[in-house]
């Protein structure tokens, strides 16, 4: 079912709206329970193409697709009521010109009934996103560690080290903001870096690895609660420990169906009365 008109409490412009202020609570979810649970807490649901990793097993987001993104960005979207809910575009739909973006988005925002969608890149996606923002479409971008490429940067490592890279990363943000992003994500990068940022852009700046100096941070569920175990950054502070919680449920089960402990008499049905 498709749900063409956002009814989320919080919009792109009211998260604008708090830079500077108290920070906002942004995290990462693809499914309709997980949703429910996290939406009364958090100002911003990102469905995140690290859906590749924390649901689909792949080893990058390059795969992901629209069918993807559109299948969880509906479910996670028609469970929220107050968080506003974006979209990451994935990778290869959107880079090509600023008219395939339109067409993406504008499907994407169609058929999930999302509030925004996301994109990554920073100068090179700033005419992309002034063309999407003047026709309707709230973009948030991502700029420092964009994973989507990352077999042109060589891997996940800390972006904005050398006074090069980050002079490139400052310009991506300038680039971001005056296109007209309601919201910037800053992956991986040093503290002063994201600090400067912060301080240099009109539009609030979400961090994620990137310091207490943004504006909001953002972290990936699974990652958070202790659910994707396969490896832990640095920059991830762990609430729960999820996967063994689900692993001692399980080993119960499987104990209990072997020895014959389940089901047990309130799980079994009698024989219909007269
Ligand atoms: O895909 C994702 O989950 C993201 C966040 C890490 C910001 O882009």
């Amino acid at each position: 079912m498709s749900k063409s008109v956002p009814s989320k409490s919080l919009t792109p412009p009211a998260i604008q709206a708090r830079k500077g202020g108290q920070p906002i609570v942004c995290m990462t979810s693809y499914t309709a329970p997980v949703t429910k649970l996290i939406d009364p807490h958090v100002d911003l649901i990102l469905v995140g193409d690290s859906l590749a990793m924390t649901v689909y097993g792949m080893t990058s987001t390059v795969g992901v697709t629209q069918e993807m993104m559109i299948a969880h960005g509906g479910a996670v979207a028609r469970s929220a009521s107050h968080a506003c809910v974006v979209v990451d575009l994935p990778f290869g739909s959107y880079e090509e010109s600023p008219a395939q973006a339109f067409r993406t988005a504008a499907r994407v925002m169609a058929e999930t009934g999302c509030a925004a969608v996301k994109l990554e890149g920073g100068a090179v996606m700033a005419e992309t996103i002034h063309f999407l923002t003047g026709r309707g479409i709230p973009v948030m971008a991502h700029i420092g560690l964009t994973p989507q490429t990352v077999n042109a940067l060589g891997g996940y490592g800390v972006r904005g080290r050398t006074e090069a890279e980050a002079a490139a990363i400052m310009a991506d943000a300038k680039a971001v903001a005056d296109a007209g992003a309601f919201s910037v994500v800053i992956e991986k990068t040093t503290e002063s870096l994201a600090r400067a940022i912060t301080n240099a852009i009109a539009p609030p700046t979400i961090g994620i690895g990137a310091s207490v100096a943004c504006d909001g941070q953002i972290l990936v569920v699974d990652d958070m609660i202790g659910l994707f175990t396969d490896f832990h950054p640095k920059f991830v502070r762990r609430y729960a420990e999820v996967a063994q919680s689900i692993e001692a449920a399980i080993r119960d089960y499987a104990s209990d169906v072997r020895e014959r402990r389940f089901p047990a008499a309130e799980h079994v049905f009698g024989d219909a009365r007269p």
